[in-house]
């Protein structure tokens, strides 16, 4: 199977007063048909950067950003113009964002937000445009749709408003979606009702989505596979299944131990020793080492290669965790 997207070797960089900041290093990343792929990583580790520069929403400059190849839907778009990319956003690809009073229009309703998608995307005239617009509020779980499309943005809860911003992400029915934290603002019960809705409209769309986030308990309920960041690199990339059962670099397994479990009566859980290097002084070596219980000189020499595992699997550590233990 093709992949839609195909991302190859993504480098972005910021200059900054205080030195460069390597943001994303060398990133490459697959994301097949109706697939959705999580991305996961603490704060500052380079999940925003990367999905926005996929969407080519990086600009350059005051960022340098290099990459080889952004392959979508069967065509290289690294070299697109701004037109070519605008006609393309919100079209074939489209992204949700964590705060959706930032997203949505303040002073327009809902219903007008979406009925724009329809009319400038697909030429609808605004008739046929608010049909649409009534049945994908319908589909996202607003109740009376009809009349609830004349509310303004701030007439609806947090949770409404950012099912909204996900009928406007499907509206013309992308081949890829991004979504960057969409649920993180909300409460978490609504969270998972809003997450249940986007995987939904994802299955019954035939949508890729690529979903960034830190949490890991959102990534167990939608991804089918997860790549895992670490100061800018991909340190292991796995089906979603064996990255739970199994997971193989040391980060992994801390941030997987750093959630708290339900079935865990004592409700202890594990930190990460140590913090994540300021990005503009990365350790040498595995940029994980000051941090790894299993680090050796080699470590703390070079910076091991992504090797694959089988199945799918990939990680970027010399000693890989196997489920018997280390090495
Ligand atoms: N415009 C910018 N100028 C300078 N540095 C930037 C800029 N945008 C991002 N960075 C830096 O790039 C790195 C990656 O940032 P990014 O926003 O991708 O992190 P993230 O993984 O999305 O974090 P979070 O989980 O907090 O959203 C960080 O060190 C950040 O400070
Ligand atoms: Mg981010």
């Amino acid at each position: 199977m093709e992949p839609i997207l195909k991302l190859r070797n993504l480098k972005v960089v910021f200059p900054t007063n205080y030195g460069v900041i390597r943001a994303v290093e060398s990133v490459d990343l697959d994301i097949g048909d109706r697939e959705c792929v999580a991305l996961v990583g603490e704060s500052g580790c380079g999940k925003s950067v990367t999905s926005q520069s996929v969407m080519r929403l990086i600009e350059s400059p005051p960022a340098l950003t290099q990459v080889d190849a952004i392959e979508f839907n069967g065509r290289d778009i690294k070299d697109y113009t701004p037109k070519q990319m605008q006609e393309l956003r919100g079209k074939e690809m489209s992204m949700i964002f964590q705060d959706a009073m930032t997203s949505l229009n303040p002073v327009m309703t809902v219903g007008n937000q979406i009925d724009e998608m329809y009319m400038r995307h697909q030429g609808d005239s605004k008739k046929e445009a608010r049909e649409k617009t009534v049945k994908a509020l319908e589909l996202i779980g607003l109740p009376e749709p009809r009349t609830r499309a004349n509310s303004f943005p701030h007439q609806l809860s947090g949770g409404m408003r950012q099912r909204v911003l996900l009928a406007m992400a499907f509206a013309c029915m992308p081949k890829l979606i991004i979504a960057d934290e969409p649920t993180t603002a909300l409460d978490v019960t609504i969270q998972a009702q809003v997450l249940k809705t986007l995987r939904g409209m994802q299955r019954g769309c035939g949508t890729s989505l690529l979903l960034v986030t830190h949490d890991l308990s959102v990534v167990a309920s939608i991804a089918d596979t997860v790549y895992v960041m670490y100061s800018g690199k991909i340190v292991e990339k796995a089906p979603v299944k064996d990255l739970f059962n199994s997971p193989q670099h040391p980060y992994t397994v801390g941030l997987m131990a750093a959630v708290p479990r339900l079935t865990d009566k004592k409700k202890t859980f594990t930190q990460i020793p140590g913090t994540v290097p300021h990005p503009a002084r990365k350790p040498s070596g595995c940029y994980f080492h000051p941090r790894c219980e299993y680090a050796t000189d080699k470590c703390r020499k070079e910076m091991p290669p992504l090797m694959g595992q089988g199945g799918g699997r990939e990680v970027r550590c010399y000693y890989p965790l196997t489920a018997g233990g280390n090495m």
